[in-house]
């Protein structure tokens, strides 16, 4: 029994070393941490239940019998983050570089469907050179196991990425199927095909961080939804983002208690949007100061800055907000950000997380670069996240609700809950100077008459009360009182039950 227990030991020493101490050290000197450093951060402390550390490759080619590293270069199994269940894989840079095999991927797709069984979320830790060379279609076969699971598991519990290393080919579809992908700036990229295919191929000269750097994808791409610093500082944000998250789409999201009162009034909003219509003002000033404790967390924020989403709670509970920025391109809708803004709708959504919309919208953005690129289909995007989704649904005009925008934008038309709007709220086809110009061309020579019928069209529609008299809005309130309000609009919503008409699935203009 002894020797058994010793060469248990031994062989759980051996997984533990991965590649051995000189790779362990190349890993820490380019700043990165190994796989089970960035678990025991990650788990809570004691939490971690492995699986699978004897698991070992079956490849006999190339000289690799002889190479064989139990548990075959990713860390498996499940523990907890403030006590709540959830399911993790770490690849072992170590190990082959974190190259995928055939056994790799088994370890991926079994913690993948236990947590599927029993309703908790994945977290993969990725640091990979892609697929195991020596391995070849086994490999690739083994891919194409870890994303049919992405598919199945999407909407049903959430799966965050954090990509710390190398994630490159075809390696890179599991987190792009994910609902969160964090990268490490200076250690991890992404992309298709690397620097030289594409030296190769389009003759553009490249490097592999500018190509596919966490600052690439975070800011230009929107692939990945935030650049942390470090290992540490990812693996913290992603135990913080957890927590706003339910285990799965049966699950309520988790409620954190707050002192913070529901009926908190906050004066300095009377003031925060400034006289003149186009001044811009700090949509995040609003959204710290209606949430719980000041305490939102961004996605995106430095993609897309047109549209502002992320997580706060009212009352303990989560709440998605979405809301326009002025401060960037007026807040209008483009491309980019009907892409970011219906993406993490469809999340809220399938996560039971209510929604609350802040609008000034002044429309979609013009222009052929715009039109070229799709926004009729791109802006479509964003009107059926909001249409189809049955989640609790709040929305706060503070200022512009123009045009398409304005119906996109959670409106009542698009079963809005509970719409207000405050006092300057302007909600009408568009601006008064471009409806005047439009409604009174005959007066484009007389700059005096066109500026009273801008006045006059300013005083009849530039108003939240004719959507008021038509009940689109439910109440004009008082930027003082708008945490109060939402909060008690949620409790009122909090067993809202509505269903979509059965269907195998609509077809988002994707
Ligand atoms: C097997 C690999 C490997 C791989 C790296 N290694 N990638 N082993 N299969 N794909 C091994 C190396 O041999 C080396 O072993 C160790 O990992 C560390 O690699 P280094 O090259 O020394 O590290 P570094 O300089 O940091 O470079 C990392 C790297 C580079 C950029 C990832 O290793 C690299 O380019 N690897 C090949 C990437 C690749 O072409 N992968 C296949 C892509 S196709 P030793 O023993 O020396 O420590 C693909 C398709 C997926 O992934 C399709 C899915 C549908």
């Amino acid at each position: 029994m002894h020797d058994i227990v010793q060469q248990l030991e031994n062989k759980r020493a051996a997984a533990r070393l991965g590649g051995g101490t000189r790779r362990i050290d190349a890993q820490h000197a380019k700043g990165k941490l190994t796989a089970r450093e960035r678990l025991e951060l990650l788990l809570d402390a004691g939490s971690f239940e492995e699986w699978d550390m004897f698991v070992e490759h079956r490849c006999a080619d190339f000289g690799m019998a002889e190479q064989k590293v139990p548990g075959d270069g990713v860390v498996t199994g499940y523990g907890t983050i403030n006590g709540r269940l959830v399911f993790v894989f770490s690849q072992d840079f170590t190990v082959f570089g974190g190259a995928l095999s055939e056994a790799h991927a088994e370890k991926i797709c079994k913690v993948m469907d236990q947590a599927m069984k029993v309703g908790a979320p994945v977290i993969g830790l990725n640091d990979s050179g892609g697929a195991r060379i020596q391995e070849g279609v086994a490999s690739l076969g083994g891919y194409a196991e870890v994303f049919q699971r992405n598919v199945m598991a999407s909407g049903v519990i959430p799966q965050i990425s954090l990509v710390m290393g190398p994630c490159a080919g075809g390696a890179v579809y599991s987190p792009a199927m994910t609902d969160f992908i964090f990268m490490v700036k200076d250690s991890s990229y992404m992309f298709v095909t690397g620097p030289e295919v594409v030296k190769t191929v389009t003759h553009e000269e490249v490097s592999a961080e500018e190509l596919g750097g966490a600052t690439t994808h975070s800011a230009r791409s929107g692939v990945a939804d935030l650049a942390l610093e470090n290992d540490v500082e990812a693996i913290l944000m992603t135990r913080r983002l957890f927590n706003y998250l339910p285990l799965n789409n049966r699950d309520r999201p988790p409620v954190r208690r707050s002192d913070d009162p529901a009926e908190r009034l906050d004066t300095s909003l009377d003031t925060l949007v400034p006289d003149h219509p186009n001044k811009p003002y700090e949509i995040k000033e609003l959204i710290l100061k209606v949430v719980d404790d000041g305490d939102f967390f961004e996605i995106q924020p430095d993609h897309a800055q047109n549209i502002v989403i992320g997580f706060g709670r009212m009352e303990g509970q989560t709440v998605g907000i979405v809301a326009n920025n002025p401060m960037v391109l007026a807040g209008c809708l483009d491309i980019r950000s009907s892409i970011k803004a219906a993406r993490f709708v469809r999340f809220c959504d399938a996560f039971s997380i209510p929604i609350v919309t802040f609008v000034d919208v002044p429309g979609f953005m013009p222009g052929t670069a715009q039109e070229y690129g799709g926004i009729i289909k791109h802006g479509a995007k964003l009107l059926y996240a909001y249409a189809e989704c049955t989640v609790p649904k709040v929305t706060v005009i503070t200022r512009k609700a123009y045009g398409g925008a304005y119906d996109v934008m959670s409106s009542k038309h698009l079963r809005g809950d509970v719409n207000f709007a405050w006092p300057n709220a302007e909600i009408a086809v568009m601006g008064a100077k471009g409806a005047v110009e439009i409604i009174f061309r005959e007066d484009k020579g007389d700059p005096a008459k066109l500026s009273r019928r801008e006045a006059e069209y300013k005083a009849r529609f530039a108003n939240p009360f004719v959507a008021g008299a038509r009940g689109y809005i439910d109440d004009v309130i008082q930027p003082h009182e708008t945490r109060r309000r939402i909060c008690r609009s949620l409790v009122m919503l909090r067993d809202k039950k509505l269903d979509n008409p059965w269907r195998k699935h609509g077809n988002i203009p994707l």
